[in-house]
C-alpha cells in the first residue's frame, strides 16, 4: 500500500472534494515555489507530436491546475506534459458550492464547477512569473481556452481570440475547449459551423503557428464527430484530445448522482469507444483521456491510437506516483 492510499487520501477525503483539491494545490503551489528549479525532464519513452518533443506520453488533463499555480510540480510526479485551464478570456467565479463530488466506489467524480478561473490576463502574468523565475517546466504545457460565461454563444470567436491573444506567447499547444459539458451552450460550439469560426479567429492570431487542438465530448453522436473532423481538418488543426467528462450517469447508483460531468473509470470504456471512432476517421494525431487509472488503461488507449494519453481522476484515487508508474511501465513495451 502507497503512503498515499494509507495516509493521504483518507485524510484528504475527509474533506469536501474541492476543499481536499484546494488543499493539495497549495501544497503542490509551495512545493513548486521551493523544488521547481532544475528539475531533470521524467523519464518514459520520448514522444515527437505537433512538432513538440514530450518526454513521456503521459499529461496532466486540463482542470487540475487551472491557474497554472504549481506549474513546476507536475514533472517531479512524472509528468510528461502539463495541460493548464481552462481558462477563459474573463476571470469568473463558476458555479454556486458544492461543485465536485466522489464517488470513491466506483472511482469516479462528478463536476460542475463551470469553468472557475482568474482570467486569461493573470494566468498570463502568472506563467511570465514562473518563466522569469527560472522554474519553468522542462516539458511541453498546454494552455486548454474556454469560452467565458457571460460571453453569448455567437460572440464565441471573439472571446477566444482575446485569451488566445493574452497567452499565446506562454504555451508549446493551445487546446479549444467546447466539450465541458458546465457552461449553457458551450457544446452547442462543437457544431462545424460555430467550430470553424472560432479556428479561423485564432488563426487570424496566430502568427507563429502555435499547434492548436480541438477537445471534444463522449456524449457526440457519429454524425456530428464526422462533421466536426472535416471542420478540424479543413481548418489545419494540428490535433485532438478525445475526451472531455459526460452527461452519461448510467452506471451512477441511485441516490448517489450529482448534475455534472462524470469522469473516472465509469468514462473509460465511452471515452475509448469515441477515441477509436475519431482514429478511423481523421489523420491528426489524438490525446486519449478519460478513465485512465493504471498501465493497462494508458496502454488501451495508445492502442486505440492515441499518441499521449492524459489524467486527472486517476492522480485523486491513485496519488502522485501513478503517472511515473504509468511511464515507466509503458517504456518497457
Ligand atoms: C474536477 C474536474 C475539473 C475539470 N476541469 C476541466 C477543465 O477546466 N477543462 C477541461 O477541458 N477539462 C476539464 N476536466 C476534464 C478532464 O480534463 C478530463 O477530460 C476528464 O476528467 C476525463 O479524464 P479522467 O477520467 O482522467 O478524469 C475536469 C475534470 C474534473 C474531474
Amino acid at each position: 500500500m502507497s503512503l498515499y492510499s494509507a495516509l493521504a487520501r483518507p485524510l484528504l477525503f475527509r474533506l469536501p472534494a474541492e476543499t481536499a483539491h484546494e488543499v493539495s494545490m497549495k501544497f503542490l503551489a509551495a512545493a513548486a515555489a521551493v523544488l521547481g528549479r532544475n528539475v531533470a525532464p521524467p523519464r518514459g519513452r520520448a514522444v515527437d507530436c505537433f512538432g513538440l518533443r514530450f518526454p513521456n506520453a503521459v499529461g496532466l488533463a486540463a482542470g487540475m491546475d487551472k491557474n497554472a499555480t504549481a506549474l513546476p510540480a507536475w514533472p517531479l510526479m512524472g509528468f510528461g506534459f502539463i495541460e493548464i485551464g481552462t481558462v477563459t478570456a474573463l476571470a469568473q467565479p463558476g458555479n454556486p458550492k458544492p461543485r465536485v463530488f466522489r464517488l470513491p466506489r466506483q472511482k469516479a467524480l462528478i463536476n460542475r464547477l463551470g469553468f472557475n478561473n482568474e482570467g486569461a490576463e493573470a494566468v498570463a502574468a502568472r506563467l511570465a512569473e514562473w518563466k522569469s523565475s527560472g522554474r519553468w517546466p522542462r516539458v511541453p504545457v498546454g494552455i486548454n481556452l474556454g469560452k467565458s460565461r457571460v460571453t453569448a454563444l455567437d460572440d464565441a470567436p471573439r472571446d477566444y481570440a482575446q485569451s488566445f491573444r493574452l497567452l499565446r506567447g506562454h504555451g508549446d499547444y493551445f487546446v479549444v475547449n467546447v466539450s465541458s459539458p458546465n457552461t449553457p451552450g458551450l457544446r452547442d460550439l462543437q457544431g462545424a459551423a460555430q467550430l470553424r469560426a472560432i479556428l479561423r479567429a485564432i488563426a487570424a492570431e496566430n502568427a507563429e503557428k502555435k499547434p492548436v487542438l480541438v477537445k471534444i465530448s463522449p456524449d457526440l453522436a457519429e454524425p456530428q464527430l464526422a462533421d466536426l473532423v472535416s471542420c478540424g481538418e479543413e481548418e489545419s488543426i494540428a490535433g485532438w484530445i478525445a475526451t472531455n467528462t459526460t452527461l452519461d450517469h448510467s452506471s451512477v447508483p441511485a441516490g448517489e448522482d450529482q448534475e455534472g460531468g462524470l469522469s473516472g473509470v465509469p468514462l473509460r470504456e465511452k471515452s475509448d469507444t469515441v477515441l477509436r471512432e475519431l482514429v478511423a476517421r481523421t489523420r491528426l494525431p489524438v490525446i486519449g483521456v478519460g478513465g485512465v487509472s493504471d498501465a493497462e488503461s494508458a496502454r488501451a488507449k495508445t492502442e486505440a491510437g492515441a499518441k499521449l494519453v492524459q489524467l486527472y481522476t486517476g492522480l485523486v484515487y491513485r496519488g502522485p506516483a501513478l503517472p511515473r508508474q504509468i511511464a515507466a511501465e509503458s517504456a518497457k513495451v
